[in-house]
């Protein structure tokens, strides 16, 4: 049965693409299951690299199946656009299944994205403009589209023409002018066509493989305090990017999972808007977003920088019920002769150890610190946990120790070969 949940730790970016790659190579299946192209996952192996955003990282490995899965929204045009762009790179790839159940992004989301944003004004998400929100919004709605149906060419004239009356009447709320039907019909059906080929009943090719004993991977997306649920709300994005997600968007249940590893960086970023109570607003962050070349794989967006926030991984690891952590970057946090990580909070005088539910109390947080002798050289030609500087061990088990969870994979770099793997027991459960 082994299969395996990967995923993100903190606010997104911390490496999912790179790990999946690497241990996608493993599996059978790699199954996206939440979110849309608001994720930019990167993969670099022999020197080239790969960007997705729809279709999942382990799509690399000839023998795989790699599963766009039912709790996904997909804009079709950004998956050929993806697809064409993958093919053109690399001519031997997996094999690429779409859930019938996942829904489609279609222009309209990606307007109202931008509209509901500009009207937030100041308290704008800072979303990633691909529609992501308004697609859900449909979804939870009950008048999405969903992708079995955009590939039937009975039904999805009717079911647009239906849902183009509603849309058209936001838009001009907004002072918008409305969306010919014709002509996104004649668009979308065109794409629906090469769509169509792989656009399947999901479900129960991912159950077959979990009951037949296949080594099924899970590839998550954005991160952990990004969930709608979990995450700090309303500076969030409209899935479950936490493991639960996983049991939602691709068919089984929580009883199939054997293993879940979480990616965290040995420091902290966000992209957006909301609470960081570790962001670093000076040369330091500056230094950190330069030297780590921290701008987003979709938007291209500055990532804000910080100290590790060790209050939250910790809440993070029991959320998403952790086996391991993957702890990557910590090349990128060579050269200081100090590193802090935050390990409480002051809250209206108090000190606290957990994140509050409340974002509002959340972004009144003090963060207090606790500071550690840093380390240098170059990290990345460290290929084993004993070539690494002392000091960098010694914030891996302060890390451990605080989370009670073990650092199981270790990322110096990013290419596939940068990976130390520490704990190979607890990857696969
Ligand atoms: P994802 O969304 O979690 O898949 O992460 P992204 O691909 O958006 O961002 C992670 C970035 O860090 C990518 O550019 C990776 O190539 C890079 N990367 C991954 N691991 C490491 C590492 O250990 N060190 C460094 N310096 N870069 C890394
Ligand atoms: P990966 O998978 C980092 C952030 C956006 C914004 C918020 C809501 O690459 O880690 P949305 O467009 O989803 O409605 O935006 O979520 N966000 C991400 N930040 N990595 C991601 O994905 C993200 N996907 C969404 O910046 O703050
Ligand atoms: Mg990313």
């Amino acid at each position: 049965m082994p299969t395996l949940v990967i995923i993100g730790a903190q606010w997104g970016d911390e490496a999912k693409g790179k790990l999946v790659d690497v241990l996608g190579a493993e599996a059978d299946l790699v199954v996206r299951y939440s979110g849309g192209n608001n994720a930019g996952h990167t993969v670099i192996t022999g020197g080239q690299e790969f960007k997705f955003h729809l279709i999942p990282a382990g799509i690399l490995h000839p023998d795989t199946t790699a599963i766009v899965g039912s709790g996904m929204v997909v804009c079709p045009k950004g998956l050929l656009e993806e697809l064409d762009r993958t093919r053109s790179q690399k001519s031997e790839l997996g094999t690429l299944l779409i859930s019938s159940a996942a829904h489609v992004v279609f222009p309209y989301h990606r307007m109202l994205d931008s509209l509901e944003e500009e009207a937030r004004g100041a308290n704008r998400i800072g979303t990633t403009s691909r529609g992501i929100g308004p697609a859900y919004q449909d979804k939870v709605a009950r008048i999405g589209i969903r992708m079995g149906e955009f590939v039937d060419p009975e039904v999805f004239p009717t079911r647009l023409a239906d849902i183009i009356q509603v849309k058209n009447r936001m838009l001009a709320m907004f002072g918008k002018e409305p969306l010919d039907f014709q002509a996104l019909l004649t668009e979308y059906q065109a794409y629906a066509e090469r769509l169509r080929p792989f656009v399947v009943d999901t479900d129960p090719v991912v159950q077959d493989a979990v009951y037949g004993g296949k080594r099924v991977l899970f590839e998550g997306a954005q991160g952990t305090f990004l969930d709608l649920d979990s995450g700090t709300y309303p500076y969030v994005t409209s899935s479950h990017p936490t493991a639960g997600g996983a049991t939602i968007g691709t068919g089984i249940g929580p009883r199939m999972i054997d293993s879940v590893l979480g990616v965290c960086k040995a420091y902290t970023t966000r992209v957006g808007s909301g609470p960081f109570p570790t962001e670093l607003l000076d040369d330091v962050g500056e230094w950190i977003r330069q030297h780590g070349k921290e701008y987003g794989t979709t938007t291209g967006r500055g990532r804000r920088c910080g100290w590790l926030d060790l209050v939250m991984l910790r809440q993070s690891c029991r959320l998403n019920s952790l086996s391991g952590l993957v702890v990557t970057r910590l090349d990128i946090l060579s050269g200081f002769e100090t590193v802090k990580v935050c390990t409480g909070y002051q809250l209206d005088g108090k000190t606290i150890d957990y994140v509050p539910a409340n974002t509002f109390e959340f972004e009144r947080v003090e963060p207090v610190y606790t500071e550690m002798p840093g380390w240098s050289g170059d990290l990345r030609v460290c290929r084993k946990p004993e070539d690494l500087p002392s000091e960098a061990r010694s914030y891996l088990k302060f890390m451990e120790e605080f989370t009670q969870t073990p650092a199981t994979i270790l990322s110096v770099g990013p290419d596939r070969a940068e990976t130390m793997v520490v704990r190979p027991d607890l990857i696969w459960g």
